[in-house]
């Protein structure tokens, strides 16, 4: 993707990764993403805001080539993880005058994942200026968004917050601005649920002091920048809230019907009486779905047949993911089915003891669902109405 001008002078620099399908090994991308950097220019000093992952560094490289960029004075390091610093390598070798300007949390990530030296570094405290002539960017550090050393800057003078992953959304699209506000949703909700939830309650903290910033535009490093800030500010607040919804998650896996049948009575009653159901087949789903809904919902029950004397992997695999992303969730519950015994109830107990909520009463059938079983489940599915009705 060729540069693209946002102000004179300031230019979105970085790379649209179109056909990546998984992050980190381990999260989707149905939608493809971006790695934003940007380049400013003031009177006297230019600054490069970020890199890309250093597949795409050819774009990068390219992208100030056609500028007619001759000289990177700084290159600005809001976070060290390499979809952002891992091209760093590379412009240092380019433009080998520039400075590395970041804190010292970040010079020593750079240090041990890139064998970036201490000599080509600039640290930088939280509030400090960088004065690039006429333009001006200053720092805010915002740890756990969503390492440690993670901070944005601002650009006084143009009134945009580079946020780098916050508000981010891996979202690969040739509109530089977020104005499909419905389609960036959804895939902000993802990002956040994915890679920040675990950390929200700092950033109650960050909304403020970014409202009283009163940027125009917020530029992250993943996905569209925001010109209506208010619409993704907005959209923090309400994740990062402790509001949930009358909604219940049924993460399901079924092998041979039994826990299926106990699923298709629970989800019947929850909607016959008023609850919000989302169901998830464990076994096939994109687990960014099941990560987006674990932002607002009331509550999660898992469900699974007993394998090898446990749950079923995918059921494992979600219990797992709920415990490291730390949703708002009030109650939970396990239910199931077994032949003849087995740990799953204690192991997927264990996979949710972090998190602060209720856990029902398990419910295990064996093999096929009994008229009591089924009446369990109706008595489960009264109990999370009332909860439900509590919460209003
Ligand atoms: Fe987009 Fe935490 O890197």
């Amino acid at each position: 993707m060729a540069p693209r001008t946002i102000q004179p002078g300031v230019f979105s620099v970085g790379a649209i990764d179109w056909d990546r399908r998984l992050f980190d090994s381990l999260i989707p991308l149905p939608l493809g993403t971006s790695y934003n950097a940007y380049l400013v220019q003031g009177g006297s000093k230019t600054a490069l805001l970020d890199t890309v992952e250093p597949a795409l560094v050819k774009d990068l490289l390219a992208n100030l080539d056609e500028l007619g960029v001759k000289t990177i004075d700084y290159i600005v390091c809001h976070h060290a993880e390499q979809d952002h610093s891992g091209s760093i390598p590379a412009v240092l070798a380019r433009f080998p005058g520039a400075r590395v300007v970041t804190n010292q949390k970040c010079m020593d990530l750079l240090a041990s994942h890139l064998r970036i030296g201490a000599d080509v570094c600039d640290i930088v405290t939280d509030g400090a200026v960088l004065d690039l002539g006429g333009r001006s960017l200053q720092f805010m550090f915002a740890p756990w968004v969503h390492w440690p050393e993670t901070m944005f800057s601002f650009l006084r003078e143009d009134k945009i917050l580079f946020t780098c992953d916050f508000f981010g959304s891996h979202l690969a699209t040739g509109n530089l601005y977020a104005d499909d506000e419905h389609h960036v949703y959804l895939s902000a909700k993802r990002y956040y649920a994915e890679i920040m939830m675990p950390f929200r309650a700092k950033y109650a903290a960050y909304l403020q002091k970014i409202d009283a910033m009163a940027p125009e535009l917020i530029a992250p490093s993943h996905g569209p920048i925001y010109r209506r800030p208010a619409f993704i500010l907005d959209a923090y607040r309400d994740w990062t809230s402790d509001r949930v919804k009358n909604e219940a998650l049924i993460g399901y896996v079924s092998m041979h019907g039994s826990t299926r049948r106990l699923v298709e009575r629970l989800v019947d009653r929850l909607v016959g009486i008023g609850v919000n159901v989302r169901q998830f087949d464990l076994a096939t789903i994109d687990i960014g779905e099941l990560a987006m809904a674990l932002v607002d919902a009331a509550t999660l029950v898992l469900a699974t047949p007993t394998v090898l004397a446990g749950p079923h992997p995918a059921a494992v695999y979600a219990a797992y993911l709920a415990g490291a992303i730390k949703p708002k969730l009030r109650h939970a519950a396990i239910v199931g089915s077994q032949a003849w015994g087995g740990k799953t109830v204690d192991i997927l107990k264990g996979l949710l003891a972090g998190l602060k909520l209720e856990l029902f009463e398990p419910l295990m059938s064996k093999g096929l669902p009994t008229a009591e079983d089924l009446a369990a489940v109706d008595r489960l599915a009264e109990t999370i109405v009332a909860r439900h009705a509590a919460l209003a």
